[in-house]
């Protein structure tokens, strides 16, 4: 009479889950699931846990990487925040995500940190740019090297004054 448990809890991610890929799922967090359409799909008292422990770690933005915020001075950042040969991730006096690129000593580029294939948060990796979603990798100038995004980081006006990066051209 008793039941495998990992068979039960199957259903409780719903097909559509943008883990699984589908280009045309539902995105309502970071993980891209219908909260409703979850909860709906999960069904039973036992089922309903198991949806809320994944969209605890849905709702938690486990997949939305931290990000520096402006400084008070109304920088961005400070440039020796910013790694030589790699990047970081700040919020501007917008709110926006962006991603702050120091390939070469003293030159910082602007990059949004909006994924081009599903919109979420793409993050600093090891001498790249990595989305957390679906594996996405960009190169420092925002070109995609792998993963299912085809199109570039787009440009975000940054410059340097003194030693701190601001919004804007110079
Ligand atoms: S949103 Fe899918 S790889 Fe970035």
């Amino acid at each position: 009479m008793s039941q495998d448990v990992s068979t039960q809890l199957r259903p409780a991610v719903p097909a559509a889950h943008p883990h699984s890929a589908d280009p045309q799922s539902a995105h309502a967090c970071a993980c891209g699931i219908d909260r409703r359409q979850l909860l709906t799909r999960a069904g039973g008292v036992g089922l309903g846990v198991a949806a809320v422990a994944v969209l605890a770690a849905c709702g938690a933005g486990s997949d939305e990487p931290p990000a520096a915020t402006a400084g008070a001075d109304g920088s961005l950042a400070k440039l020796a925040d910013i790694p030589v040969g790699g990047a970081l991730l700040v919020t501007d006096t917008t709110g926006a995500k962006i991603l702050l690129v120091q390939e070469t000593a003293g030159t910082v580029t602007g990059l949004t940190s909006v994924c081009t294939h599903q919109g979420c948060t793409v993050a600093p990796g090891n001498g790249e740019l990595d989305c957390p979603c679906h594996g996405s990798r960009f190169d420092l100038s925002g070109n995609p090297i792998s993963g299912p995004a085809k199109e570039p980081l787009a440009a975000v006006a940054v410059h340097v004054d003194g030693d701190a990066v601001f919004s804007g051209q110079a």
